[in-house]
């Protein structure tokens, strides 16, 4: 391919390199001349490992060059990478003002080009960004629209300074989105033989992920500190303990606790993050990540009853009222915390819940944990959920009962829905159906 570079910085600088490097065409452009000048001698314009070694060879080899000149670069190339830079603004918001620019260049060349382009923004941009900024600058200055008349896509860039050639040609990850064929098999062809799966994604959700990945790893990074710091406190190694804890991929690295969804609950996780919280203040060492986490917590279950509340009905069927599928216990359960909520707002709440009913049944809750969160709880069992859904105006789902999923999607198109734990994969919040992050 022809490949032009826009932006020669840690991510231009080696993304172009690693192109030219696997046999295309390339033309680095930035408006720094020093930096096109240093390029075009054969040196890195940044410090990364192993970068001017490769990008010498393929400027000698005549791979990559490097230009002030954006006209030229795309009257050369079919497809463009934008790599500038987006720097938080004074109010903490993405800054846009580079991406603006080179938009509004690149869409100017693409008008007098006169044959289709495809463009490919790959700087980390919030989510919305390409359909409200990037294609209205590129439409405006090109008179030309998008989609038809060239091409748009997303394509965020995952690279880790001191590692990014490595990176490049080794992802954690690759996702993409494109607006129409032609850049969406371009993208499709460059990313084809690398080592691992290849996300295509709507725009939005492509811009969202690149956020989702470093907000995730400074959470994972807070995390491991305060357990660190908490460690020291008590004087235990802080790096045995994530290390021990890490090695557990079932639980405490599993991907099944990273779903969106409704708040956490049961009789551990509440009270052990209480326990952990009361040790640390003890030793006079704060906490406030793991402080946050039931803040946050809280919030969600105050999420899901605003949902209610906006459904407009007055009865509710809630499916599930255990902390979750397969056992009675509601010790500390959002579900039961959630309706007692209800229930003292005046809604007439209904539960279907086959294990805390086959407790009730065998006596088991005389023995078990007897939950004093929600009033009458017995009383408010229904047997069946086409009982349920017969006498709910709108019914809460909290947990996701195999034989509920057939009946409750069929009464969606009826009764309002409000989903805490998405009964079918391709649901969306629309109409009747409200889910909670989806
Ligand atoms: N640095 C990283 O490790 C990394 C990793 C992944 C994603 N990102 C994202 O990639 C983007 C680029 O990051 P970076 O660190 O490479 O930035 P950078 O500041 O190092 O480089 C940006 C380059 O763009 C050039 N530029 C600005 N306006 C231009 C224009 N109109 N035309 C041509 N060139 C122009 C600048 O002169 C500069 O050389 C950012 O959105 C960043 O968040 C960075």
């Amino acid at each position: 391919m022809k490949v032009s570079v826009f932006g020669i910085g840690y991510v231009g600088a080696v993304s172009a390199t690693c192109l030219a490097n696997d046999g295309h065409k390339v033309i680095a452009v930035d408006v720094d001349a020093h930096k096109v000048n240093t390029l075009n001698r054969g040196r890195a314009p940044i410090v990364e490992a192993g970068l001017e070694p490769l990008l010498a060879k393929n400027v000698a080899s005549g791979a990559l060059c490097a230009t002030t000149d954006c006209e030229a670069a795309i009257a050369a190339t079919d497809i463009s990478f934008i790599c500038v830079g987006t720097p938080s603004d004074k109010s903490g918001a993405v800054g846009l003002d580079y991406v603006r620019r080179v938009c509004h260049d690149v869409g100017a060349a693409l008008a007098t080009k006169g044959a289709y382009h495809c463009v490919v923004v790959r700087s980390t941009i919030v989510p919305g960004t390409l359909e409200s900024v990037c294609i209205p600058v590129l439409e405006e200055a090109s008179s030309l629209r998008a989609g038809k008349e060239f091409g748009v896509g997303y394509y965020p860039e995952f690279l880790r300074e001191g590692s990014a050639i490595e990176d490049f040609y080794n992802p954690g990850l690759v996702v993409f989105g494109a607006i129409d064929k032609t850049t969406e098999d371009k993208l499709r062809d460059l990313c084809n033989n690398l080592p691992c799966t290849c996300h295509v994604v709507p725009l939005a959700t492509a811009e969202l992920v690149k956020y989702a990945s470093n907000a995730w790893r400074a959470v994972k990074i807070t995390f491991a500190n305060e357990i660190g710091n908490i460690a020291k406190a008590c004087g235990i190694d802080g790096q045995v303990v994530m290390q021990v804890l890490c090695s557990d991929d079932k639980v405490s690295m599993s991907p099944y606790f990273l779903r969106p969804g409704f708040a956490f609950g049961g009789s551990c996780l509440p009270k052990d993050l209480r326990a952990l919280r009361h040790v640390a203040r003890e030793k006079s060492t704060v906490t406030p990540l793991l402080d946050a986490v039931l803040e946050a917590n809280i919030g969600q279950i105050a999420r899901a009853e605003t949902m209610v509340e906006n459904s407009g009905c007055k009865s509710v069927g809630l499916v599930g009222i255990s902390f979750k599928v397969g056992t009675d216990d509601t010790r500390e359960s959002p579900l039961a915390e959630l309706a007692a909520r209800l229930i003292s707002k005046g809604f007439d709440v209904r539960v279907y819940d086959p294990s805390v009913s086959f407790a009730y049944g065998r006596d088991l809750r005389k023995s078990g944990p007897v939950n004093g969160t929600v009033p009458d709880l017995q009383a408010r069992l229904v047997t069946g959920i086409d009982e349920l859904i017969a006498c709910s105006d709108v019914i809460l789902v909290g947990n996701r009962y195999e034989e509920t999923v057939e009946p409750l999607s069929a009464a969606a198109s009826s009764k309002r829905l409000v989903d805490l734990t998405r009964l079918k994969p391709n649901l969306r919040s629309g109409g009747h159906y409200q889910g909670i992050c989806w």
